[in-house]
């Protein structure tokens, strides 16, 4: 098979998603081969995974990188390609009337923490770059890097919910305290915003009386294992292609929306 995509993983946790993609690569399921294992966590148990498979791991230290900046903002400078106005124009993590001070060092301190991925990244090209469980928003500083061709994307995540209900660190435990009565999983592109981007699959499951957090966790992570792969292999095949949509509602405005198309 010599047309296999290569793929590298960011995670932040455990890794059980960054295995199900391991294991589709090595079973067939996925015409893809992992190259690299990132993570912000130098304790994350997904690159104890990447080893076991020979795939070679890195670390970028988001908390030492924060702290570093909180001890001594002067003497931490942001990467020389760093424009923060641009960024701010481009960002949709942040409200525009929120704490400006705080948004320049969230936007200083990532464009450092990207700029160190990027530079890891470089020595291990891949053609797309899945997010497994990495508890990071990437900024416009890495995504406009990355993703060189803005009509195709090639950073996946997966999040535990159906978007665009329930964004944000905890899908399952927003979904089970809201009393949804289905839950799900969803992948799709990333985009400036958190878990806004466009959809490119997703599975749910039916929430019953009895089910506790834990239990709709399993169910979902089950699900994901499956969907993840799925969507892989169709970039791998590609088959997504995003497509800019725009509808006239019945007030007046317009409306629209990058969404992926998957072709048969
Ligand atoms: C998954 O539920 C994923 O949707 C979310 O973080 C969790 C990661 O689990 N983004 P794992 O590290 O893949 O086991």
């Amino acid at each position: 098979m010599g047309n296999k995509i290569k793929i590298g993983a960011l995670v932040s946790g455990g890794g059980t998603n960054l295995q199900a993609i391991i294991d589709s690569c090595i079973s067939g399921k996925v015409d893809g081969e992992m190259v690299f294992v990132g993570s912000d966590n130098p304790g994350a148990g997904g690159l104890k995974r990447g080893e076991k498979h020979s795939i070679p791991t890195f670390v970028v230290d988001y908390k030492k990188i924060i702290h570093g900046y909180k001890e001594k903002p002067e003497q931490t400078m942001p990467p020389e390609d760093f424009d923060l106005d641009e960024i701010l124009s481009k960002q949709h993590l942040f409200p525009s009337e929120s704490d400006s001070k705080r948004r320049r060092q969230y936007f200083i301190t990532r464009a450092i923490a990207e700029a160190e991925l990027l530079k890891k990244i470089h020595n291990h090209p891949v053609d797309l770059l899945v997010l497994a469980g990495f508890m990071r928003n990437l900024t416009p500083y890495f995504i406009d890097r990355f993703n060189t061709d803005p009509d195709h994307p090639r950073i996946m995540n997966i999040h535990p919910a159906l978007l665009p209900a329930f964004p944000g660190v905890d899908g399952y435990g927003d979904t089970f305290r809201y009393g949804a009565k289905v839950g799900g999983c969803t992948v799709h592109f990333i985009d400036y915003g958190e878990d806004s981007g466009p959809i490119i699959g997703q599975k749910a499951f039916s929430i019953t009386s009895d089910d506790t957090i834990e239990a709709i966790k399993e169910k979902g992570l089950r699900l994901e294992w499956e969907l993840y792969p799925e969507c892989i292999q169709l970039f791998a095949q590609r088959r997504l292609k995003t497509v800019k949509m725009a509808y006239r509602l019945e007030n007046g405005k317009i409306y629209s929306k990058t969404i992926v198309k998957i072709s048969k």
